[in-house]
C-alpha cells in the first residue's frame, strides 16, 4: 500500500519533493513521471512531512498529511534578520519571577511549540512533566536540597565545586536558588536508551525559553533540578519518570519581574576556518 496521493491535476513534475525528501524514498524516473514511493518507502518514512510541506502546488498528500492540515507560511510574519537579532540576543535567563500563575492554556501552547524542534530521525522522543502548582516547585526545590546536602555529606569537594554548598547556603537563609522561585517548572525526559535524548530534548526546551520570552514570560534552565532529578530517586518518583526514562533537561517559567534594557556582551565566536 501507498503511503503517498500525488493529486495529477495539480502536480507540476518539478521533482522538488524527490530532491527534499531525506531519506530518498520518493522516485521520479522521468520529467514525465509523477511522484511515487520506493518499495521500502513506508519501512524508512521519518514522518517529517517535508514532501507536503515543500509541494508548491499542494499536489502531494501523505495518508496522516495533507496539505490541508498544515499551517501556511505567511509572508508577512516573516521575521527581519534586525528583529531576529534583537530577539535572539536579548533573550534573557530569568530568575525573579512576579508571584502569578502562567494560564494552563499558555503552558499549553508552550509545550506545542517545543513539539516543532528539531530532532535526529525525526523521532520527537521527548515527554514533559509541568509542575504547574507553585507551592509543589517549592517542594520539589526543597527535594533538590536534600540531594544537595546528601552529596555534600559523601562526597564534600565534588559538591563544592558544583555549587551545592552555596546552594544549601541561600536556601538555609531563605533564598531558593533552585527554582529561583518559579511558579512552574516543565521536565523534558525521554527514554534513555535513545541516543539522542539529550541534543533533543535540550532543542525542544530551546524553542520553548525562545517562545516563552516571545509572549513576554521568562525562563531559565533548571540544571540543578534535572541533575538531580536522575540521580536521586525520590525527586524522579516525586515527578512519576518512567524507570527507563532521564531528563534531559529542565525549565524554569513564570512571568517576569524585571525588564532587561540592555544585551551583555558575550565572547566572540572561537572558531577555526579551514
Ligand atoms: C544546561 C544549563 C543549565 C543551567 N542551569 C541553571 C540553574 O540551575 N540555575 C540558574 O539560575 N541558571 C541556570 N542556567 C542559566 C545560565 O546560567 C545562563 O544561561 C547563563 O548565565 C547566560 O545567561 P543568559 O541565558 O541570560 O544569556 C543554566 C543554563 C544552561 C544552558
Amino acid at each position: 500500500m501507498s503511503f503517498i496521493t500525488v493529486d495529477q491535476e495539480k502536480c507540476n513534475q518539478d521533482g522538488i519533493c524527490v530532491a527534499e525528501c531525506p531519506t530518498h524514498i520518493i522516485r521520479m524516473d522521468s520529467k514525465e513521471d509523477y511522484p511515487t514511493p520506493t518499495p521500502d518507502f513506508n519501512d524508512v518514512c521519518l514522518k517529517c512531512g517535508h514532501c507536503v510541506a515543500v509541494c508548491p502546488t499542494g499536489a502531494l498528500s501523505l495518508d496522516w498529511l495533507s496539505p490541508k492540515d498544515c499551517n501556511s507560511i505567511k509572508q508577512e510574519l516573516i521575521v527581519t534578520p534586525e528583529q531576529a537579532e534583537q530577539f535572539l540576543c536579548g533573550r534573557r535567563s530569568i530568575r525573579v519571577f512576579k508571584e502569578k500563575r502562567v494560564p494552563r492554556t499558555i503552558l499549553e501552547k508552550l509545550l506545542e511549540i517545543a513539539c516543532c524542534a528539531p530532532s535526529a530521525k525525526n523521532q520527537q522522543p521527548w515527554h514533559w512533566v509541568v509542575v504547574q502548582e507553585p507551592a509543589e516547585v517549592r517542594r520539589l526545590a526543597g527535594m533538590v536540597i536534600d540531594w544537595m546536602r546528601m552529596i555534600i555529606q559523601n562526597s564534600p569537594e565534588a559538591a563544592e565545586a558544583m555549587g551545592f554548598t552555596r546552594a544549601v547556603v541561600s536556601w538555609d537563609e531563605g533564598y531558593e536558588r533552585i527554582c529561583r522561585g518559579a511558579p512552574h517548572v516543565i521536565v523534558a525526559h525521554a527514554d534513555k536508551d535513545w541516543g539522542f535524548g539529550s541534543e533533543d530534548c535540550t532543542l525542544a526546551l530551546s524553542l520553548l525559553d525562545l517562545y516563552a520570552t516571545s509572549i513576554g514570560l521568562g525562563a531559565c534552565w533548571g540544571g540543578y533540578f534535572y541533575k538531580a532529578v536522575n540521580a536521586y530517586a525520590p525527586l524522579s518518583k516525586a515527578l512519576g519518570l518512567p524507570s527507563d526514562h532521564l531528563a534531559f533537561g529542565a525549565i524554569m517559567v513564570g512571568y517576569p519581574k524585571f525588564k532587561y534594557q540592555r544585551i551583555p556582551i558575550r565572547n566572540r565566536p572561537r572558531a577555526t576556518w579551514k
